[in-house]
C-alpha cells in the first residue's frame, strides 16, 4: 500500500532521485524569523550547502556528510541539523498506529544506524494530517517499531537513554499533511548551548536568538570594518557581546562543544569531522583594527556572569563592560551599531521548545548547563533599578501593583532613550520587544519592524536611526511622573 502510495507522490520521488550517492537532506531548525539567516549561513563558505530552502522555522538543504559536520560546527542561528533517514506518505485509510508502525520498519535498515549496547530516543510533531493527531503515538509506535528491527536482527532489544543525557541515537520526526519524515538528529542539544556558559539562566538570551538578530542588525559585516563597534545598554549575561566578539573573530560557534551525537554513529567518518575542527580552528584570528563590542548593565550579578562566559569563550580583550544606569553611560565615541533586549514585562524562555508550531523545534534535556541556583540575579536585583525590575515581572499582585510595573518598564524604556540620544548619535539600534506597550517610552519611530518569535513569544527586532541630541536637549524633554505614565 505505501509503496504504490509513494510511487504516485512525485515530490517525493523527485526529491530522492536528484541526490547524487553520499549525499543527505538535512534540515536546520531555527527560530521562526530567522530562515533567512539560517539560509545566509548555510550558503557562506563555511559551510557551502546545496539547495537552499527557507521553510518554516527551519530551512533546508543538501550536502554529503562533511556539509552535516560543517553546519553543525558553524550554523550560529540555528537549533538543530537534522539529516533525513526516509520520508513515506501515510495512508489515511489505514489505523495510524500500524501505519506509523509499518513506515518505520521500511523506512530505514535499523540495526545498520543503531550499534549493539546504544541507546535512541524518538521525538515527534504531527500537525494536519487526515488520521493523526497525536505525537506520543507517533513516538510509542516508532519506538516499537525499531525496537522490533533491532530484537529480529540482534535478539536484543536497544536501550532507551540514560535520565537527562542525549541518545546516541536522537531521532526526530514529523508528520504533516499525511508526510511522515524521519531525521537522525546530528546535533543532540539545542545548538544554542555553545559550551562557554558556566550556568545557564533564564533570563539569559538564547544564544542562536542573539546570533540571528546580530546577523539581522548587519554586524556579521559590519564587524570586519576597522574601528567597528557594537553597544549593548542592557547586557545581562552578556550573550549580545559573545556572540558579536565570536562573529568578528571567526570563532565557530560549535568549536567549544566536546560531545556530538554522529560521532557515535557506526558511518561516522571521524577524519572528516576531524579536518572540519581543524579548519574551525584555523579560521579563528584577531578582530579588525579597534573593532570592540561594549556593554553595560544595573546589576551587578548579570555583569559577573557576563564576565565568566566572555572569559570562557576567550573574548576578553574584546570585551568592555561598564556597571550602572544606561542613562549615566558616558561612551568614548560613539558606537556603529546598538544591539538590546530591554526589559519589556515578560521572560523569554530558553528556547528549547516547540515555538514554531511546524513542528521542528526539539527539546532534547542534554547533559550541559547548570540550574539556576545562586545565579538569579533576575529574581533579586538591586537598587532602585532592581524595584523596577521587580515591579516589571509579570502576575505580581493587584492593579496599583500592575500600573506601577507599566510606569517602571515606561521609565525604562525612557532612561534607553536618553543613553541612545546623548551617546549614540549616528547609530542604528536594533532593539528586541514583546510588548509595544513598552517601547512607546522610546518616543522614536522605528524605520523597520521585523517578526520574530522567541521562547514562544512574538516580538518584533524594532530598527531606529538614531539622531543625536546633546545633554540640555535631552534634560528639556520632559520625562513624566511614573505616577502619571502609570495613569495614562
Ligand atoms: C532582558 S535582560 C537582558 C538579557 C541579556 N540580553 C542576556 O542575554 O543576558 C534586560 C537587562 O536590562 C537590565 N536593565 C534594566 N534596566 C536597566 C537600566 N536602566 N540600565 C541598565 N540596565 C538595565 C537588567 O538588569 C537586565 O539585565
Amino acid at each position: 500500500m505505501r509503496e504504490r502510495a509513494q510511487a504516485v507522490d512525485p515530490q517525493l520521488r523527485q526529491r530522492r532521485e536528484r541526490l547524487p550517492p553520499g549525499h543527505f537532506h538535512y534540515y536546520a531548525t531555527c527560530h521562526p524569523g530567522l530562515e533567512e539567516v539560517v539560509a545566509a549561513e548555510l550558503a557562506g563558505r563555511c559551510i557551502g550547502a546545496a539547495n537552499i530552502h527557507p521553510g518554516k522555522a527551519g530551512v533546508s538543504f543538501t550536502g554529503d556528510l562533511v556539509v552535516g559536520y560543517r553546519a553543525n560546527m558553524w550554523l550560529r542561528s540555528a537549533i538543530r541539523v537534522l539529516q533525513l533517514l526516509g520520508e513515506t506518505l501515510l495512508d489515511a485509510r489505514r489505523p495510524a498506529g500500524e501505519e506509523v508502525y509499518a513506515a518505520f520498519r521500511e523506512s530505514a535498515a535499523w540495526p545498520r544506524l543503531l550499534a549493539p549496547g546504544q541507546s535512541f530516543s524518538v521525538e515527534s510533531r504531527v500537525w494536519s494530517c487526515s488520521n493523526l493527531s497525536s505525537s506520543q503515538l507517533l513516538s510509542v509506535r516508532a519506538k516499537d517499531a525499531l525496537c522490533d528491527a533491532i530484537r529480529d536482527a540482534r535478539g536484543t532489544k536497544p536501550l532507551p537513554p540514560e535520565p537527562g543525557r542525549v541518545a546516541d541515537l536522537p531521532l526526530y520526526c514529523t508528520a504533516y499533511h499525511d508526510r511522515l519524515s524521519i531525521y537522525r538528529d546530528m546535533s543532540g542539544a539545542s545548538l544554542h548551548r555553545r559550551g562557554y556558559r558556566q550556568a545557564m539562566h533564564r533570563a539569559s538570551l538564547n544564544e542562536a536568538a542573539a546570533a540571528g538578530i546580530l546577523h539581522l542588525a548587519g554586524w556579521h559585516q559590519a564587524c570586519r570594518q576597522e574601528g567597528a563597534v557594537l553597544a549593548d545598554p542592557m547586557c545581562g549575561s552578556g550573550t549580545f557581546l559573545i556572540e558579536a566578539a565570536l562573529m568578528a573573530t571567526d570563532v565557530a560557534p560549535g568549536s567549544f562543544r566536546r560531545w556530538w551525537p554522529f560521532t557515535q554513529w557506526p558511518d561516522y567518518d571521524s577524519d572528516a569531522w576531524r579536518q572540519v575542527v581543524a579548519a574551525a580552528t584555523a579560521a579563528r584570528h584577531a578582530p579588525a583594527a579597534g573593532v570592540e563590542v561594549w556593554g553595560n548593565d544595573v546589576h551587578q550579578g548579570a555583569l559577573g556572569l557576563a564576565l565568566r562566559d566572555i572569559q570562557a569563550a576567550g573574548m576578553q580583550r574584546m570585551v568592555r563592560l561598564h556597571h550602572g544606569e544606561c542613562r549615566d553611560w558616558a561612551l568614548p565615541r560613539p558606537p556603529g551599531l546598538v544591539v538590546a533586549n530591554p526589559p519589556w514585562g515578560q521572560r523569554l524562555l530558553g528556547g528549547e521548545r516547540d515555538e514554531s508550531g511546524s513542528g521542528f523545534y526539539g527539546g532534547s534535556s542534554g547533559s550541559e548547563g547548570a540550574g539556576d541556583a545562586d545565579l538569579d540575579w533576575w529574581n533579586e536585583p538591586e537598587g532602585a533599578a532592581g524595584e523596577r525590575q521587580r515591579q516589571q515581572q509579570p502576575g505580581r499582585g493587584g492593579r496599583r501593583e500592575e500600573a506601577a510595573a507599566g510606569a517602571a518598564l515606561a521609565e525604562t524604556w525612557w532612561d534607553l532613550s536618553a543613553f541612545l540620544k546623548q551617546q549614540c548619535a549616528g547609530a542604528s539600534a536594533f532593539l528586541l520587544s514583546g510588548n509595544p506597550e513598552a517601547t512607546k517610552g522610546l518616543r522614536m519611530k522605528a524605520s523597520q519592524r521585523m517578526p520574530l518569535t522567541i521562547g514562544g513569544v512574538d516580538c518584533r527586532l524594532l530598527q531606529y536611526s538614531v539622531r543625536g541630541m546633546d545633554e540640555t536637549a535631552a534634560g528639556k524633554e520632559k520625562k513624566p511622573a511614573a505616577e502619571e505614565r502609570a495613569a495614562r
